[in-house]
């Protein structure tokens, strides 16, 4: 649902592309497509591939019911990334990078990038990580150094919100702190205002 006073930004269209073994970036895309679309943008939430053998997963119950649980969500394809004219990445961190689902997504994409279609569009990244000082700034540091190969216009919150100073003042983009307890109020409003932001820069940029 459109948000008759948000910025004229219908123009704005926002693909939401995460991995998530257990929850918390398929929770944080959620809470990032919702202040999206209140901001007046057209979006798409979006899973990448697992890669993980079956076996592996069912190995797990909370990898499994997270899979169970995010059935329904479209698969992201390079279709969607080059629809869109904003791209929000939302990775857990893994050993201080990016899953590798997410890295196995982004290999698809050197047909897009060779024919110059991934140019131009505005950029943020999320992450969570089980440690606050576990990796959380570089692994959104090196989605951002990927977007800068393909002429992305970085959008990173900075501390442009004292959200970000009480969510743990990370400058590079929401980082949430994976307890199993879900999100926090302050992991919500950082997300919320990154997604925000992203969409009323990317509706000057039209
Ligand atoms: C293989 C692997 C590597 C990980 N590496 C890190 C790490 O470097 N630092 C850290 O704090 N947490 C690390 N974690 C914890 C994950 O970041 C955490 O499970 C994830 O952020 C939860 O997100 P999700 O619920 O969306 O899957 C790792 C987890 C796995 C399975």
């Amino acid at each position: 649902m459109t948000n008759p006073s948000a910025t004229d930004s219908k123009a704005v269209k926002l693909a939401i592309v995460y991995y998530s073994t257990y929850g918390t970036n398929h929770a944080m895309a959620n809470e990032a497509a919702e202040a999206a679309r209140a901001a007046g943008a057209e979006v798409r939430v979006l899973k990448v591939q697992e890669t993980a053998p079956q076996d592996v997963v069912n190995g797990q119950d909370a990898w499994k019911a997270q899979q169970e649980r995010s059935a329904n969500v479209p698969t992201a394809s390079p279709e969607d990334l080059e629809w869109a004219n904003a791209i929000l990445i939302s990775s857990p961190t893994r050993f201080g990078g990016a899953a590798s689902q997410v890295r196995t997504f982004i290999d698809t994409l050197g047909g897009l990038w060779g024919t110059g279609k991934l140019a131009d569009k505005t950029f943020s990244a999320m992450t969570s990580a089980q440690n606050a000082n576990g990796g959380q700034e570089t692994t959104s540091q090196t989605l951002y150094i990927t977007a800068m190969h393909w002429g992305a216009i970085l959008v990173p919150p900075g501390y442009t919100d004292p959200v970000i100073f009480a969510s743990g003042g990370n400058p590079y983009g929401a980082s949430v702190s994976a307890t199993g307890e879900g999100l926090s109020d302050t992991d919500k409003a950082s997300i919320r205002h990154q997604a925000k932001r992203q969409v009323e820069i990317t509706a000057k940029l039209q």
